[in-house]
């Protein structure tokens, strides 16, 4: 490691982040009292073009009247390239409460992208005298995206998370796939005949997650589409936190617990990490730098894969 430590993210839990429709007023309630620890109340994609308007007047009225609970409240916001964002932005924070957490910047491409969004939100925040800072996060869905992934990464200060949106992406990439995300029937290796499925996300996946980690922001994963099959979600969202993500998108309530479940380390791993640790320390205490746990190696480099797995359990906890 450089002599530069590497930042901590946010201690703030992000397993699962719900999506809602501005236009669909009636879900926001629910989504309040579900157990994602993200809410995203979207102004982007899943609202028609004619109903942008009056969707950005729900959200304002909703974020002041619904208790949100404890729950990270954001708002997904326009690309910059639709003549929507910028009324996004100066609506919500002139106009919504400070119970907004967050804004999700879509599609974003570099860096200035984020410096631009900054210059006005903190231009409003300046003029209305806003009390609490608001937060971004990022969705990476673009071949820009990924390319200057790491330049996003240090944005702005302001950033605290980075998604993966599969379906824009691959649009993005030229990719053959159709479907929002997961296991692809033409990515296969051949060997004796029989087909061995690899995953089409893992370079983009990786390449944010090395980015985040290396700036202290939160990778998360984005959307599976096919929310009747929760085996696929499982897969998908073992495969993104064995990667180093933290948490992934619903976008159906039956998606939340399967997010929940994947991104909360299993008491099984919360006790062996333990053990690792008190092996660890034992050894340790006796000048070794080594140990044997259950027949295998541990050393430092355990303790700080131990230590990821009990932290994340201790915010969990509380
Ligand atoms: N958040 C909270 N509750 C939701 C919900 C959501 N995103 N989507 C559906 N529900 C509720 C429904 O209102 C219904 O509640 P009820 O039992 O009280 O009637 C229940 O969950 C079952 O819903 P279901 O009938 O299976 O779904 P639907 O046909 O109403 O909606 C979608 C399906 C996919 C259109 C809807 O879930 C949705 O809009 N998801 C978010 C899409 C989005 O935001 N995309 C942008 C990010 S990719
Ligand atoms: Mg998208």
């Amino acid at each position: 490691m450089s002599f530069r430590l590497q930042p901590a993210p946010p201690a703030r839990l992000n397993r699962c982040q719900l999506f809602g429709p501005g236009s669909r007023e009636s879900l926001f309630a629910k989504m309040a009292v579900s157990d994602a620890d993200v809410l995203n109340l979207d102004l982007e994609d899943s609202v028609a073009p004619d109903d942008k308007d009056q969707a950005r007047r729900n959200i304002i009225q909703a974020i002041g009247d619904i208790d949100w609970g404890d729950k990270t409240l954001s708002v997904r916001i326009n690309g910059l390239d639709t003549p929507y964002w910028y009324r996004d932005v100066v609506d919500l924070l002139e106009q919504a409460s400070d119970r907004l957490d967050l804004i999700m910047i879509p599609k974003v491409g570099n860096a200035a992208d984020l410096y631009a969004v900054d210059a006005l939100v903190t231009a409003i925040e300046r003029a209305k005298g806003r009390k609490r800072q608001l937060g971004f996060e990022v969705i990476i869905e673009t071949a820009a995206g990924i390319a200057h992934v790491e330049e996003i990464a240090t944005g702005s200060p302001r950033l605290q998370a980075m998604s993966l949106g599969a379906a824009d992406f691959a649009a993005s990439m030229g990719m053959a796939t159709t479907g929002i995300g997961g296991t692809q029937e033409n990515y296969y290796m051949l060997h004796e005949g029989q087909k061995y499925w690899a995953d089409p996300w893992h370079w983009a996946q990786s390449s944010i997650v090395a980015a985040c980690r290396t700036h202290g922001v939160l990778p998360v994963d984005g959307p599976l589409g096919d929310f009747s099959d929760a085996e696929a979600y499982r897969a998908q969202a073992r495969r993104s936190a064995t990667l180093g993500m933290v948490g992934k998108w619903a976008i159906h309530p039956s998606q939340v617990a399967l997010a929940n479940e994947i991104f909360s380390p299993s008491e099984a791993a919360v006790s062996e990490a333990r053990e690792i640790l008190a092996a660890m320390d034992h050894a340790q205490k006796t000048g070794a730098g080594a140990a044997v746990y259950k027949g295998r190696l541990v050393d430092i480099a355990s303790v700080r894969q131990a230590k990821v797995i009990v932290s994340q359990a201790e915010l969990i906890a509380g």
